[in-house]
Order: C-alpha cells, then sequence, then structure tokens
C-alpha cells in the first residue's frame, strides 16, 4: 500500500524555544504547545513537525543532541511530551520529529567515551584520523566553525565536524551506529510519532578515504565527498525499513541538492525518502548561503520553483516552504517591510498552489520580519558569528551588520507574538532572546480580530486548498516566465482549472491575460485586497502593490 497521506496534508513547524513560554521561565516549552494546540488546528494544518527538543547543550540550538531518548529540561519531559502527542492526535494533527543523526553533540555520552582511547566500545563511533605529516587529516572546512577537524589530545587524533566543534560527526559505516539510529527510530515510532525529517540526511555517507577539496571554494569545499555518498542508499534503506514497520514517512533535509538525485531518493523501486527539502527557490536574492547576497530577482525564484514542479510531475512529491529555523524572514527578503500584510499574503499564494506538501513556519503566518540587532554579539547563531567574522572582514562594520541582518538565523528565532502586551505575549517571565519590537503591530491577537490580516487569508488559503482537487493533484503550467513582476501558473486537474497570479512589484502592475485562458469561465476564489470585482479586465488585468488572486474554472 502507498504511504500518501502525507500529500494532502499542510505541517506547521515548530522551534520550539521561541514558541510559547508555559511556565514562566523565559523559554517556550511543550506546556506552551499543549496551551496553543487549538491555536494551530485552528490554521487548518494537519500536523506539526518540531524542531529538536532533545536534551542538548544548545550550540546549534537543538541540532546538537546529548540524549535521543529524552526531552530538554527547558522544554518539559516525556510525560508532558505524550500528552501533547496524544492531544495532537485527538486534534487529527500528526506528529513528525527531526531526527538528527549526521552528528551528535560533543556532549552526548557516545562521544564522551569515543574520545578516551582508541580502543574502547565507542571509539569507532566517529570520524577518527591521524594527522598528516603534522597538518590536518585533509583540507575541508566546517560548515559551520573554522576547519572541520579538532584535535583530541587523549587519542592523539583529530574528529570530523562538518557543522560546528560541538558537533562532531557519526561514523555511519560503522554497523553499530546505524543499529542506535533503528533503535532511536523505533523508540519514537513506539511511542506513537508520525514520522522524521531527517536533518542533513544526505551527508551521512562520507567517500572512501576522505579526499581533499577544492581548496579555492569556500566553507563547502569538502561537499563533494560527503553529499549523497557511496553508502547513503544503502544506509536510508535500513532505516526505511523500520519506518515501513509503522504507518510513518520520512523527509529528508538535502542541502545544495539537485532534482536529479532528489529524484534518486524520492522515486523508482527503491523509494527511501518521501520528501525532501531542497534549497533551490531560497537562493533568488544570495548565492548559496543567505550570507553571500545578491539582489532579489523574481526569475530566479520562478525558474527554482518551476524546476522542481516539473522535475517531479508525475514521479515525486513536492515540499513547499518559504521559511523554516535556518532562513530569514520571506515578507523582509521577497516581499516588503513597507507592504507587509500585502507581500504576506501574496507570498503565501505564490508557493501554497503549488503542488505538493506545504510547511508554515512558526510566525509566518502573522507575517512576522528579521529583527535588526545593533551589534554582532547580541546575535547567538554560530554560523552567523562565523560567516560575520570570515567572509567580508574587510568592510565597515556598518555592512557587515547589514549583512547579518539580511542573512541570520537569529532573524527568524525570535520569540513568536501573540498580542501586544510586554513580550509580545510570549512568556510572563524575561524572554530569553530579543523580542521583534513590532509585536505592537504584528501579532496573533490583533490578526484573530481583523478579517483581512495575513493569519485568516492562511487560513483561507488552506481551506480553499484542502477541499481543492485542482489544487492538490493538479499539474502545473508557467505563464510569462520572463517576467519580473509578476508570477503565474496553472493548475489543471480532470478538466477543471485553478489559475494563480502573483504580483512581486511595489507599484501597480497590467498585463494582458494569456490568450489561451480568455475563452474559459474563471471564478475568483481568493484575493488579498478585498475590493476586487470579479468581472474586472480578464484580458487586460491591473494588479496592485504585491496583488496576488486565485481563480477557478470549472468543467
Ligand atoms: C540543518 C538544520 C540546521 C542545523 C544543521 C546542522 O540544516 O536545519 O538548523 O544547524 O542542520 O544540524
Ligand atoms: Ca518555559
Amino acid at each position: 500500500m502507498e504511504k500518501d497521506w502525507y500529500k494532502r496534508m499542510c505541517f506547521y513547524q515548530i522551534w520550539i524555544r521561541s514558541f510559547y513560554d508555559g511556565n514562566g521561565d523565559g523559554i517556550g516549552d511543550l506546556y506552551g504547545v499543549y496551551e496553543k494546540l487549538s491555536y494551530i488546528k485552528s490554521l487548518g494544518v494537519d500536523g506539526i513537525w518540531f524542531s529538536p527538543l532533545y536534551p542538548s547543550p544548545n550550540a546549534d540550538y537543538g541540532y546538537d543532541i546529548s540524549d535521543y531518548r529524552n526531552i530538554h529540561p527547558d522544554y518539559g519531559n516525556l510525560t508532558i511530551f505524550r500528552k501533547v502527542l496524544s492531544h495532537a492526535h485527538e486534534l487529527g494533527l500528526k506528529v513528525i520529529m527531526d531526527l538528527v543523526v549526521n552528528h551528535t553533540s560533543d556532549e552526548h555520552p557516545w562521544f564522551i567515551e569515543s574520545k578516551k582511547s582508541r580502543d574502547n566500545e565507542y571509539s569507532d563511533y566517529y570520524i577518527w584520523r591521524d594527522g598528516k605529516h603534522g597538518k590536518l587529516p585533509n583540507n575541508w572546512d566546517s560548515l559551520f566553525e573554522g576547519k572541520a577537524w579538532e584535535y583530541v589530545p587523549e587519542r592523539d587524533q583529530y574528529y570530523l565536524h562538518i557543522f560546528a566543534k560541538k558537533q562532531p560527526d557519526l561514523n555511519m559505516d560503522n554497523p553499530k551506529v546505524r543499529q542506535e539510529v533503528k533503535d532511536i527510530m523505533r523508540f519514537w515510532l513506539d511511542m506513537g510519532v508520525d514520522g522524521f525529517r531527517e536533518d542533513v540526511i544526505t551527508f551521512i555517507s562520507k567517500k572512501d578515504g576522505l579526499p581533499n577539496g577544492l581548496s579555492f571554494i569556500p566553507i563547502a569545499n569538502g561537499m563533494p565527498h560527503y553529499k549523497d555518498g557511496p553508502h547513503i542508499h544503502e544506509y536510508l534503506e535500513e532505516f526505511r525499513q523500520v519506518c515501513d514497520e509503522y504507518d510513518c514517512f520520512q523527509l529528508g533535509e538535502g542541502p545544495m541538492t539537485t532534482t536529479k538525485s532528489a529524484l534518486s531518493y524520492m522515486a523508482g523501486e527503491s523509494k527511501t525518502l518521501d520528501l525532501m527539502f531542497h534549497f533551490d527557490h531560497m537562493m533568488a536574492d544570495c548565492l548559496f548561503t543567505e550570507y553571500i547576497q545578491r539582489p532579489f530577482r523574481l526569475k530566479r525564484l520562478k525558474k527554482a520553483f518551476s524546476k522542481w514542479q516539473h522535475a517531479l510531475a508525475g514521479k515525486a512529491w513536492n515540499t513547499l516552504y518559504l521559511e523554516n529555523h535556518d532562513h530569514p524572514r520571506i515578507i523582509s527578503r521577497y516581499g516588503s517591510e513597507e507592504y507587509i500584510r500585502e507581500s504576506g499574503t501574496m507570498l503565501a499564494v505564490c508557493y501554497l498552489f503549488q503542488q505538493g506538501t506545504p510547511f508554515i513556519y512558526q510566525g509566518q503566518e502573522i507575517g512576522m520580519t528579521n529583527i535588526r540587532l545593533k551589534s554582532i554579539d547580541q546575535y547567538i547563531d554560530v554560523s552567523s558569528k562565523n560567516n560575520y567574522h570570515t567572509f567580508h572582514v574587510k568592510d565597515s562594520i556598518e555592512k557587515r551588520m547589514e549583512r547579518i541582518h539580511a542573512s541570520s538565523r537569529d532573524s527568524s528565532r525570535t520569540p513568536m507574538q501573540w498580542d501586544d502586551t510586554e513580550n509580545a505575549g510570549f512568556t510572563t517571565g524575561k524572554p530569553w532572546f530579543y523580542v521583534n519590537p513590532n509585536y505592537v503591530d504584528i501579532n496573533v491577537k490583533r490578526e484573530e480580530q481583523e478579517a483581512d490580516s495575513i493569519l485568516n487569508f492562511y487560513r483561507k488559503c488552506l481551506a480553499f486548498r484542502k477541499q481543492s482537487d485542482v489544487a492538490l493533484w493538479g499539474n502545473y503550467r508557467e505563464y510569462y516566465k520572463h517576467s519580473g513582476k509578476i508570477y503565474m501558473y496553472e493548475r489543471e486537474w480532470q478538466g477543471n482549472y485553478l489559475l494563480v497570479i502573483c504580483s512581486f512589484a511595489k507599484h501597480p502592475v497590467s498585463f494582458r491575460f494569456p490568450k489561451s485562458e480568455r475563452e474559459k469561465d474563471w471564478k475568483l476564489e481568493l484575493c488579498n485586497y478585498q475590493d476586487t470585482s470579479v468581472e474586472e479586465g480578464i484580458r487586460e488585468m491591473k494588479l496592485r502593490e504585491y496583488e496576488a488572486r486565485v481563480y477557478s474554472s470549472v468543467n
């Protein structure tokens, strides 16, 4: 039986530390999530993806795990987790957990043992190498913090860390490590979780011999040797078997993945992953990482969207997202902070009606924007700090801070804005991180009350999407590919159509309606401006700032 329930779903992502504080210590937690489950349900989503909830020294805010079978004391314990899980299920919400197994924390008991000597039970759990003639084992850079190797005197060896120093890479070639992963999966599946989002899963198999990378590529020079490595499919096949014992699905994160490589996981007979997160459409205003910025170009965004829609059509299923805990807020990037409501609603339309399973990141549904802190010392994200101190160091502090404002992962990790009381109603204590001062205007309470708010617009979009076979299953066709202002696509299913029109312009634009579409009998289903008449301009169309419309036509 094909497990395809996830194709009909929409997920809400929770980055718990900033979601809602239920016990007043300033840190978001599962007590808070429990209280807000009915809010999440009210959005019209069908499931929750939890970024890591596990014990962690927080060198990378949960993505450095020190115990895979527990809940971080800041967030609660297994009892409250079980309560959240069962209440979510009662509400008809699925729950997926983050599975972070490319690396652990250096404070995980496996690593603490492993680094003690070359011949203990855990010595082969990580990737240890001797130095080469007094130098590092190879020339790889880490993605987060300097070189990818760290020396440990007890073993007189180096361990590999593709991310931060406190995130040593597991040795997945060791069958015992793979057994551990499978046991961890069973632990959570037995408790009743419905699936996993698998962190940088395409990195877990490293090329034999760990050859040097191309030295002129900064930061990612080793990537060709650890991305889609030689045994990745075998390893994922093993994990898949565990999932197949349950009604579970797997979503793999594939940084820098291509459509071809994504299909090698998601299509064909040995389908190891159901869904994948790719990054292509997150590069419309940057190159490789948000820290290397370039002006936003709609054409780049549309090209990425259409490429994935076409490449996966009939073969695999897309994952749709515009935000998560790794990217700055989308309005601040592809929309406009001057037109928060208009661009926030338009951005919702532009991706929610493509074919695929959409994800919404906490705060996106109310139009939260990037925070701008004054000094680099106020930022806490390990990769932001590293970028600041590594790249363009000769530029003025102002210029470098501008880059940080536009790129930092902290921008989307500020506390969720619930109302306009102190600390945005996130906590009754002192919030663990800065609250964006715009909470006075942008908050859940206010948007609940305003019929045309971003929040209520998301609800309308999701409700419409859910009952529309065309939105769920329809084929995708793009119009006006070369326009730098308008993104327009059609979905078709069994002779029924949806037409999605989005303006990315800060000023009104008019354009001619495509000839092939003029004859159809269009009905306006959704629009982010109120006073749109249905008859208006089906030959000649005028769109206001960041206007978005969805039309349907049934046979
Ligand atoms: C993924 C996570 C990110 C984390 C990194 C290392 O990209 O989404 O937050 O820092 O992996 O685990
Ligand atoms: Ca708390």
